[in-house]
């Protein structure tokens, strides 16, 4: 297990927060990004997958409407969830399979087995921002940020 906080000024130091913890993921990790609506969940997905893949940066968007995005990469799939309207939406089926991020995450996927990275985001000021992160279940990528970040 590991938890740090960070304060993030700006936007182009979140930008180097998302591509210090691209870096750790080996794509069979779960994202949970939780903070309220404009607290930055789908700006630090784009920034994640940019650092992995800029062509598929492009295409992130905030998947409230359809609720699932995929974006295929270089490195591996990435599934791009908001269930902001929805409840009891089963990942079972994807979990491992690729990197999974998911914006207003249920509780019950803390249980899954997989490699588990909570980030929550809090607005200071308009500009300024505190996460949190909490890493469970992966050893070499709680290794790899806990020297990274
Ligand atoms: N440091 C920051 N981190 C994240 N977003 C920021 C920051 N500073 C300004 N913003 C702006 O705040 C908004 C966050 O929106 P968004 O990422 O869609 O939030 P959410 O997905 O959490 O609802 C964007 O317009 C972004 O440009
Ligand atoms: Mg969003």
């Amino acid at each position: 297990m590991f938890k740090k906080e960070f304060v993030i000024e700006n936007l182009e130091q979140l930008k180097d927060f998302a591509n210090k913890i691209s870096k750790c993921l080996q794509g069979n990790e779960i994202i949970l990004l939780k903070g309220d609506l404009g607290s930055g969940k789908t700006t630090f997905t784009r920034f994640l997958v940019e650092n992995i893949d800029k062509e598929a940066a492009e295409y992130v968007n905030s998947p409230t409407f359809n609720i699932l995005n995929e974006y295929d990469t270089e490195r591996f799939k990435i599934y791009h969830l908001d269930l902001y309207r929805v409840k009891n939406f089963d990942i079972s089926d994807i979990a491992g399979r690729g990197l999974v991020v998911v914006e207003w995450p249920d509780t019950t996927y803390y249980e899954l087995d997989e490699p588990i990275i909570d980030i929550s985001f809090e607005i200071f000021e308009c500009e300024k921002r505190k996460i949190s992160l909490y890493v469970k279940n992966g050893e070499s990528v709680e290794e790899c940020l806990k020297q990274g970040l």
